[in-house]
């Protein structure tokens, strides 16, 4: 069943109305079926390196979910954060968290219903990734943020590969002054499942 959530069908998502079809099920169960019993740890790894870059201010969390990035920026200091995703059912298990300042719909292969430079940092994890959000979309993280701000976003690492993530960020680099990568792996080492090897490439862009 292709709604059925589990990890392979969310690879396998072929358009934003799909991502709204499968989380819109699984938004209530996300937190313990995938979070905990898959050792998920990537939202940890994005919100280290955000902090170990200086990130502060206010900060939008694309491709928000359930709140997993928030929840890991908030264990660290205390941070005034904002969500946004497509799924309305996962940012309202978010919302019931009270972790974020707002929360607000957006498609982010469309325009983020944000102003230019109004954000000093951008977060994401696990949204970057087969089937959900592509490369072209980083130029929006950059249109909304500040300069002097700082982007962290973690990318599936077969992914930033096979749509070719570098070169457009390459291509952003008339308005950035760098960028650094970290690889990552995406789940715990005791973790038993067929994607418990995958990686994930930790991107940061100062704006
Ligand atoms: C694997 S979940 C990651 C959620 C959270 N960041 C985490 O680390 O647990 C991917 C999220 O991306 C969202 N998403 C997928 N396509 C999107 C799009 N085009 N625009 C905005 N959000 C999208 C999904 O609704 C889902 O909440």
């Amino acid at each position: 069943m292709r709604n059925k959530p589990s990890l392979q069908n969310a690879y396998d998502l072929k358009s934003p109305d799909d991502n709204i079809k499968l989380y819109s099920v699984w938004a209530e169960t996300y937190d313990i079926s995938f979070i905990d019993d898959m050792q998920y740890e990537l939202h940890f790894a994005v919100a280290e390196e955000f902090v170990l870059n200086g990130g502060k201010g206010l900060i939008l969390d694309v491709g928000a979910g359930t709140g997993a990035v928030a929840e890991a920026l908030l264990q660290k200091a205390k941070f005034c954060i904002e969500a946004t995703d497509i799924s309305k059912e996962m940012l309202k298990v978010a919302d019931s968290k009270n972790i974020y300042k707002r929360s607000f719909f957006s498609d982010l292969t469309k325009e983020i219903p944000v102003n230019n430079s109004s954000n000093d940092g951008v977060v994401s994890s696990g949204t970057f990734t087969h089937g959900h959000v592509g490369p072209s979309s980083i130029s929006e993280l950059v249109r909304i943020t500040k300069p002097g701000g700082l982007i962290t976003i973690s990318i599936n690492e077969k992914h930033w590969i096979s749509l070719n993530f570098e070169s457009e960020v390459e291509k952003l680099s008339q308005y950035t002054r760098n960028y650094t990568l970290k690889k990552i792996s995406i789940y715990g080492e005791q973790s038993m499942h067929d994607h418990k090897d995958d990686k994930a490439v930790i991107l940061t862009i100062k704006v």
